[in-house]
């Protein structure tokens, strides 16, 4: 299970099994123990092979070229959720709307897991998080940035 822990010299990471949830849909502990970076966070919304955020959501001042309507734009998000909600919501956005569309990007388990091959065994890996604790870390920084 991708549930090792990672040992860092002052907090561990906290592994997707064992986020932990607070009153109101809200994770308040860093996933990574190291603050995020807002930089990084941007190039997370706008990178295809990352967050890929811009398939679904526009943001004003962002500089990715095409982005999209299907979820509700995030101009303003920082004034809207506080860090611990914005925490929740890009980790495992399907705990906090119930039927999103959207991914839940720190998650690794409650999915029919993808068969090896046609021996129709299991997957052998543990499945990965689609982004790791530090690129939730860096996303909900840049998302805490954009201020109504
Ligand atoms: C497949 C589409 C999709 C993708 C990809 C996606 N989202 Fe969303 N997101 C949504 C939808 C739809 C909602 C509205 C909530 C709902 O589903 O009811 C939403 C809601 C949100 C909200 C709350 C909006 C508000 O009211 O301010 C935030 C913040 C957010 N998304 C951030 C992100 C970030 C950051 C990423 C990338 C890491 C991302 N989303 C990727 C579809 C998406």
């Amino acid at each position: 299970m991708a549930g090792a822990v990672i040992w860092g010299a002052a907090q561990a990471e906290v592994a997707p099994a064992d986020v932990a949830w607070g009153e109101g849909n809200v994770i308040a502990e860093s996933l990574s123990g190291t603050p995020g970076n807002a930089g990084e966070g941007a190039k997370i919304y706008a990178e295809k092979s990352l967050g890929n955020c811009v398939a679904c959501h526009v943001v004003s001042n962002s500089d990715a070229d095409f982005q999209g309507n299907v979820g509700p734009s995030l101009d303003g998000a920082g004034s809207r959720w506080t860090e611990e909600q914005l925490r929740a919501i890009v980790a495992d956005a399907k705990h906090v709307f119930p039927d999103s569309v959207m991914p839940s990007f720190y998650k690794t388990s409650g999915y029919v897991r993808p068969g090896e091959g046609f021996t129709g065994k299991p997957a052998q890996e543990p499945l990965k998080p689609l982004l790791n604790a530090q690129q939730i870390e860096d996303v909900v920084a840049y998302l805490a940035t954009q201020k109504e």
